[in-house]
């Protein structure tokens, strides 16, 4: 017998999807690169030492669009360093992550497995210790067909043709004062302007990402976006915006309704970026690039003190558990529900570092719990956003106020009379039927649950849990994340 009900009324909003929001992010930290996609030597790395059986993965997980090279980690990179013939490439330190890059994957290698597992490059530009020589360099370097002295070393490298790089990150998180070359807003902004025009007229097709504020939690937030869009307003296209949910100082009813410090921070951006359109009198809309979001525990982030230099240790990796999964898919939800203001978003990471995929050096790769939400938002998320909102139980929050304790956002694909919801139930122990409104008929629902919060997929047990029909469809069980394919004929 179930005794809770969550009543879902449709609104249609005529938005769509853009695809590239369900990117991710491949950075120079841990084992993401190396050990992680990259492993020379691997029983399945192919000619040019990438795992194929992690490549097979991210094709299954199918993110749209991959950021590089940082992160953290751009801020004192050197692109030049890794491009060229891979016995001459010098071994760097990164003070950002305290590691050795021997840079043996680079620029070229990067983007041309990118483009294999049939993802579009995103590429940061390093604004923390370089300026606008070095970034138009970089373009240059990547994008101009031939006949100048950088493109032309780009094809002496073995790439005859650009890369066509349509998408740009100005710097990383530079308001945050652990990063290499941490400026003011005025400092970030002028930089920032300055590098932008000049892109904008090397090529006024590519989009430009602004960094915004990298958390809602320093204490220049929401002035920096103010300031560092006011420097930009006339040559970006996006402000980006990161967000990294955890149980940090919340009881367990908050921390499962923490999802509501997202749509908090878009609210308040989206309201920044409309500001400055009116102060500068302006035509366009800036949308928010979410390039970096997760769910991610401060634990995991690094041992306490300094650790001696070594390449490519064990960091920031995290084991997603049943209730983080639950909380990874409201992001997912929020995301798709602001569609019309959030343009891109990138999950940090891919591989290993706070990702839904996971591998042993070595050994086998596995997909972590979130993998699945993450692969059914970008496989069925594509098309005009349906609003549903709900009529249930409320849950009590001593962070949040009361929360619904049932998300659920649609997407109905262009054309069809087919629906696909994506629901989450955060009750930790009581199941909710969806009532639904008439006309609508359920035709798969798929559902990823378990009755113990901590279950998760390990080297050991990869497949501890995984997607399969509910038992009850149209019941989303306790602590689940679900797919309704629904149709209305
Ligand atoms: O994604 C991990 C790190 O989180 C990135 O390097 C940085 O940009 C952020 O602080």
């Amino acid at each position: 017998m179930i005794s809770k009900t969550s009543a879902i009324s449709l609104h249609e909003t005529g938005q769509t999807v853009d695809p590239r929001l369900f990117g991710s992010f491949v950075e120079h930290l841990g084992r993401c690169v190396y050990t992680g996609i990259f492993e020379d030597g691997h029983p399945t790395a192919d000619s040019s030492g990438f795992r194929q059986d992690v490549a097979a993965l991210v094709r299954e997980l199918a993110p749209t669009v991959l950021r590089y090279p940082g992160g953290n980690f751009v801020s004192t990179y050197q692109w030049e360093d890794g491009v060229g013939p891979v016995e001459k490439r010098p071994v760097r330190l990164d003070a950002a992550w305290r590691t050795t890059e021997p840079n043996t994957v680079g620029t070229n290698e990067f983007i041309t497995w990118c483009r294999a597992v049939g993802c579009e490059p995103m590429l940061a530009i390093n604004l923390g210790s370089r300026g606008l020589r070095e970034a138009l360099e970089y373009w240059e370097y990547c994008n101009h067909p031939g006949g100048t002295a950088l493109s032309d070393l780009r094809k002496s490298h073995g790439y005859p043709e650009p890369h066509n790089v349509r998408l740009w990150c100005l710097g990383n998180e530079m308001d945050g004062p652990w990063q290499m070359g941490h400026k003011t807003a005025e400092e970030y902004g002028r930089l920032a302007c300055e590098v932008a025009r000049a892109l904008k007229q090397c090529d006024p097709t590519l989009e430009l990402v602004l960094a915004g504020s990298c958390s809602a939690d320093l204490p220049t937030y929401p002035e920096w976006d103010r300031v560092v869009l006011e420097h930009t307003y006339e040559f970006v296209d996006h402000i980006s915006l990161h967000i990294y949910v955890n149980d940090e100082g919340l009881d367990l009813p908050s921390y499962l309704t923490v999802g509501q410090k997202m749509e908090q921070q878009i609210r308040t951006i989206v309201a920044v970026c409309d500001y400055v359109k009116a102060l500068k009198r302006g035509k366009k809309d800036i949308g928010l690039a979410y390039d970096e979001w997760n769910v991610w525990h401060w634990k995991y982030l690094q041992p306490a003190g300094f650790q001696p230099w070594s390449h490519a240790p064990a960091q920031v990796e995290q084991t997603y558990t049943m209730a983080d999964t639950v909380i990874f898919g409201s992001l997912l939800i929020i995301l798709i529900r602001n569609a019309r203001y959030v343009r891109i978003a990138n999950l940090a990471q891919l591989v290993n570092v706070i990702a839904p995929i996971m591998t042993c050096p070595g050994g086998s790769a596995w997909r972590q719990l979130t993998f699945y939400p993450f692969q059914h938002a970008s496989r069925w998320g594509r098309g005009e956003v349906v609003d549903c909102r709900i009529k249930g139980t409320l849950c009590q929050t001593t962070a949040f106020g009361e929360v619904n304790e049932v998300d659920a956002v649609g997407v109905r694909s262009a054309g069809e009379n087919a629906l696909t919801v994506f629901a989450i139930n955060r009750s930790m122990d009581e199941p909710s039927a969806l009532d639904l409104p008439p006309g609508y008929r359920i035709v798969e629902h798929i559902t990823l649950s378990d009755p113990d919060p901590s279950a998760a997929n390990t080297a050991d047990q990869p497949e501890r849990v995984v997607p399969r029909a509910a038992t009850q469809s149209g019941v989303l069980p306790a602590l689940s994340w679900n797919v309704l394919h629904l149709r209305n004929d």
